[in-house]
């Protein structure tokens, strides 16, 4: 059904006249360059600024879209998988190979995700970042996103179950090289049949910052304030 037939986007929707788009997110970290180190292997971000108590980090022609702010004051959180805030930052590929290449090198440099998830909308493997924030890399299962947001608004598979079933990634790698084509991969994970041997059973990432702390217990100190200037 041509998506102009929905209700959705037949309806108009309260919104502002004109409406800002999304542009970046910043986090607070106790180690610049750890977090840059990971976000430029992992999603290609460069960064535009850095320094020790800061960098603004960009893969498109956005002047940033990852910030991170070493900010005196700032300590490791307790309990992070289980802490209210941000679960994860998502970026896209716009093809199923260049997406699954990813994967794979990733893989090769001993970087694998912590889950993955074949949404319906999205295929989506979730990877932690040094701090334990998620990173989602997501391809569209439709190459479409008028099509995968009617699918979220309109479907029952996304109002019966809104985060699908987990899949293997090397079972997808698999797939491709048996000459499966990714619309049938797709809808081969979300009937569930790659799922790993061994599901994760929260959607939670790992917690670092135990044997961080255990390696330099003076990170519960936190960042240090800059010395108050000398009156002279
Ligand atoms: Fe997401």
């Amino acid at each position: 059904m041509p998506i102009e037939h929905s209700n959705y986007f037949r309806n108009p929707k309260p919104r502002p006249l004109t409406v800002p788009k999304l542009h970046h997110a910043t986090f607070m970290t106790m180690d610049v360059d750890a977090m840059v180190n990971f976000y430029e292997l992992v999603c290609g971000l460069q960064p535009v600024y850095y320094a020790e108590h800061a960098a603004w980090l960009t893969n498109d022609e956005a002047n940033h879209r990852i910030a991170l702010l070493r900010l005196p004051g700032t300590h490791p959180p307790v309990d992070k998988p289980h802490s209210a805030g941000l679960h994860h930052t998502a970026f896209e590929y716009a093809t199923f190979n260049e997406w699954l290449d990813n994967y794979i090198r990733l893989r090769d440099q001993g970087i694998v995700p912590t889950i993955c998830l074949d949404h319906g909308m999205t295929m989506s493997m979730y990877y932690a970042d040094p701090d334990g924030n998620g990173v989602e890399i997501q391809v569209d299962a439709f190459g479409d996103w008028g099509m995968s947001k009617e699918w979220m608004w309109a479907s029952q598979e996304f109002s019966e179950d809104q985060i699908g079933p987990q899949f293997d990634p090397e079972l997808l790698v698999q797939a491709r090289r048996n000459g499966l084509d990714p619309d049938e991969i797709h809808r081969r994970a979300h009937a569930g049949e790659y799922l790993p041997e061994v599901p994760r059973a929260e959607l939670t990432f790992a917690d670092p910052w135990p044997a961080r702390i255990e390696a330099d217990p003076t990170l519960t100190e936190g960042v240090p304030f800059p010395p108050m200037p000398t009156e002279s």
